[in-house]
Order: structure tokens, then sequence, then C-alpha cells
């Protein structure tokens, strides 16, 4: 004979309830990863190719300062294969991660010859998803690829 106590109702109840509270929760762990997936080095375009698409108007392809758009500039671009050389042989990178996401303190950013890009990346990368994140990660990329193409 079935004996369906009120105690085993209970228990009944009880490892569904759990069921139904963990399922929740696996849900809940995915969404929030899916949404606030951090963007890593693969949702960003390479530092060349970031600087391609976003310097090379300005700062030339190969970084020198005689991009199509210099001529139409009252600042020339920095020859951006020096720095290292005009700093005593250090990639200053603070300062270059500082210009490019602030402006920076140089006068060709506070006429706003050159643009912002931090705050760009923010609101354009990533197809407006990933915002800061997508920006800091871009940010990285492009300091990285300057390093690069110091001369010696
Ligand atoms: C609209 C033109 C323009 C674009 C686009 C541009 N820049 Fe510039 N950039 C300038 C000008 C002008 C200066 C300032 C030169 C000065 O004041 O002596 C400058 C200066 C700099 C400096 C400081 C150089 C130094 O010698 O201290 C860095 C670093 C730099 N740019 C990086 C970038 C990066 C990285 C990008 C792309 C994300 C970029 N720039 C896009 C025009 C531009």
């Amino acid at each position: 004979m079935v004996d369906l106590t009120h105690s085993h109702f209970a228990q009944y109840c009880y490892g569904a309830f759990a069921l139904f509270i963990s399922t929740l929760i696996a849900i809940l762990i995915f969404a929030t990863w899916a949404i606030a997936k951090p963007v890593g080095a693969a949702d960003v375009p390479s530092g060349k190719d970031l600087f391609l698409e976003h310097c090379a108007q300005c700062h030339g392809s190969d970084g020198t300062g005689n991009g199509p758009m210099a001529s139409a500039l009252n600042v020339k671009p920095a020859d951006l294969t020096t720095l290292s050389k005009r700093a005593n042989g250090k990639f200053d990178a603070p300062r270059i991660a500082d210009i490019i996401r602030f402006g920076g303190d140089i006068s060709g950013h506070g006429t706003r010859a050159m643009p912002i890009w931090g705050s760009i990346f923010s609101n354009e990368g990533h197809g407006g998803k990933g915002g800061a994140a997508y920006s800091r990660r871009a940010v990285i990329e492009l300091k990285t690829y300057l390093q690069s193409i110091q001369k010696k």
C-alpha cells in the first residue's frame, strides 16, 4: 500500500522547489555572463588595425605624421615613431594612454586637432556594447602597437 504521508509530500515539494531555485540561479548566472561578458582581446581589432582605421589619416599609415589630413591641420600631427626617442629613450606608456583616452596635455589636443579617443571608443566601440571595457582594451592595443613602431 502506498503511504503518502504528510512528510513524504513535504519532501517532494522541497525537492521540486530546490530544483526550481537552482535552475533559476543557473539561468541568472548565464544571463549575467552573456550580458556582462568581459571584453577580451578577441573582441577588439588589433592595435595596428585600430591605428590604420582611426589614427592614420593624420599620423600616417607608418605613424610618422604624414597622413592625408595632416596638411589641413594647424598643428602638425606628431611623429609617433619617435615618441621614445624624444623622451630619453623611454616609452612613457601611462602618458601615451592618457593622450589617447583623454586628449592629454598637448596643444594639438587643446584645440581639438586630435579627437579624444577614450570617449569615441566608449560610445562607438563594439557596436555600442562593451563601452568602457572596449575603450580600455582598444587603448591597450593601440599603446602596444605604438610601442612596437618606436625607432631606436
Ligand atoms: C584629426 C587628426 C588626428 C587623429 C585622427 C589622431 N591624431 Fe594624434 N595627434 C594629432 C595632433 C595634431 C597631435 C598634436 C601634435 C602636437 O600638439 O604637437 C597629435 C598628437 C598625438 C600624440 C602625442 C605625440 C607626442 O609627441 O607627444 C599621440 C600619442 C597621438 N597623437 C596618438 C594618436 C592615436 C593613437 C590616434 C588614433 C587613435 C590619433 N593620435 C589620432 C592629430 C590626430
